[in-house]
């Protein structure tokens, strides 16, 4: 055995981890020097801490359920009034963005398991008609802001260690869809080690721990430990604008969204839309005395996801849809001690080593994997702003192969939007068209509309040419 790797003997044999070595013994010292790795970044005492709470199988919040109501927001504008502030805050947002204040952050670090696609989730081709990939669906936003703008946006995008150097080749092998390629900073999240239902680490390989990503909360940590935040500090850059890369119809950089978070000396602001039914899997905006936060639809108590209010709504009727503005100075202050958010668990079916070292694919769930979500920051904000939008201009994300929130769900919503677009341009297409507005071409209704008001593009029943 590597002196390497029995340096950790003992230790994992104290923690009731032993049997990590069982299969390394065997092998030459490359792999035992490999799970000696793994196991160094093994923090014991935290482990201990996930199983003990595993254990006590209690939910897992951020906020006190007991105590938990539905959480205030800005809700859709109505009348002048509405209009006046949502001018107000696009004012506010363009400025900043004008002034170089903003990156605009994409999280691709999951593993769309349930989407079942080989390889990171941003390469899933999304566009309706030229099958573009969510990567570059969002980075034509970007590129068509900076151009809008006048900044240098930067692009941050989190990967995890299993899909991060794909990611890269990826983006390079597509010349970083138009980017400045030192305007791209791609950086990856930690991995966890999952364990049985008995706490017991799990191995996928004879050298290698079963792992995966963080969970989206790992965006948190990430951009400090890379060092992500000095470089936005360095650049000047205030704001990021978070979203996630499985959600095409979000408004990346969206001005009016910055400038509501802007005047309001928000530290973490969120969009949301209404719940389509008290089933939807989506979590849910609440708060606990001053602090804002979500709980997730898995944590959420049945009596709570059903209730009414008196007018027949959903009282916890606030959907989260992934899409915040953080403020540089806040990530920088979570992090400073050690950032501490909650691990959530999911009882998964995990391929593993037996005992007789044969890898085995149960048929049941047969462990837990562990994640933090980024939305548990927001209970940390002193100030923390909900923002209500529309669910059909904004979100349709892309998580199933097929039924609710699949591709053909979110092609479908693009279609329906772009349709909206070009009727309010005075134009109708056909039924049965199928349409594509590149967010290169047109980022908004009013850019649209613009451009084939005034600019006189023409149609050709598919693609719009100039
Ligand atoms: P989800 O958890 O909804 O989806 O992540 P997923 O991980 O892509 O797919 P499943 O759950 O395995 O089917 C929502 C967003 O958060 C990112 C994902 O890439 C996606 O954009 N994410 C999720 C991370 O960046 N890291 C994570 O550890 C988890």
């Amino acid at each position: 055995m590597s002196p390497s790797l029995s340096e950790f003997r003992k230790p994992f044999e104290a923690a009731g981890q032993g049997h990590v070595f069982r299969h390394a013994e065997a092998q030459d010292a490359a792999a035992q020097a490999r799970l000696a790795q793994q196991l160094a970044g093994i923090d014991l005492k935290l482990l201990k801490r996930l199983v003990d709470e595993m254990k006590q199988d209690r939910p897992v919040t951020a906020l006190e359920l007991d105590r938990v109501e539905p959480a205030p927001f800005l809700a859709l504008p109505v009348g002048p009034g509405g209009r006046r502030r949502e001018k107000r805050a696009a004012q506010a947002g363009i400025e900043a963005l004008t002034a170089g204040k903003v990156a605009a952050m994409v999280v691709a670090g999951g593993q769309g398991s349930r989407l079942g696609f080989e390889g990171p989730k941003g390469c899933f081709p999304i566009g309706p008609v030229s099958g573009c990939s969510l990567f570059e669906w969002h980075f034509q936003k970007v590129v068509a802001s900076r151009r809008r703008f006048g900044a240098a946006i930067p692009m941050l995008v989190l990967t995890s260690p299993a899909n991060h150097t794909q990611t890269i080749e990826f983006l390079r092998a597509n010349r970083w869809f138009g980017m400045p390629e030192q305007d791209v900073i791609v950086f990856p999240q930690g991995m966890l080690p999952a364990v049985d239902f008995d706490g017991r680490l799990l191995l996928e390989a004879p050298d290698a721990l079963f792992r995966s990503p963080d969970g989206h909360g790992g965006a948190l940590l990430a951009l400090a430990r890379e060092g992500v935040l000095d470089e936005l500090t360095r650049r000047g850059i205030e704001n990021i604008f978070y979203f996630q890369v499985d959600n095409p119809l979000v408004k990346v950089l969206d001005a009016t969204f910055l400038g509501h978070h802007r005047l309001a000396e928000s530290e973490m602001s969120s969009k949301m839309v209404l719940k389509r039914d008290p089933k939807e899997k989506v979590g849910v905006f609440a708060r606990a005395g001053r602090r804002i936060g979500i709980v997730e639809y898995s944590d959420l108590p049945e009596n709570l996801a059903q209730a009414v209010e008196p007018d027949g709504a959903v009282r916890f009727g606030a959907g989260n849809i992934a899409i915040h503005v953080i403020d540089v100075a806040f990530a920088r202050r979570v992090n400073e001690g050690g950032l501490r958010l909650p691990y959530h668990r999911a009882k998964k079916v995990i391929p593993c080593l037996g005992a007789d070292g044969v890898l085995t694919r149960p048929t049941a769930p047969n462990g837990v994997k562990f994640e933090t979500f980024v939305f548990d920051a927001l209970p940390l904000a002193k100030r923390a702003l909900v923002v209500e939008t529309s669910r059909a201009e904004e979100f349709s994300p892309v998580k199933n192969a097929e039924g609710e929130d699949s591709a053909a769900t979110a092609r479908r919503d693009l279609l329906n939007l772009f349709r909206s677009w070009l009727s309010e341009a005075g134009f109708a297409a056909g039924d049965g068209a199928v349409l594509e507005i590149a967010p290169s071409f047109a980022l908004d209704r009013e850019e649209f509309a613009h451009k084939v008001a005034v600019e006189r593009v023409l149609c050709d029943g598919t693609l719009w040419v100039k």
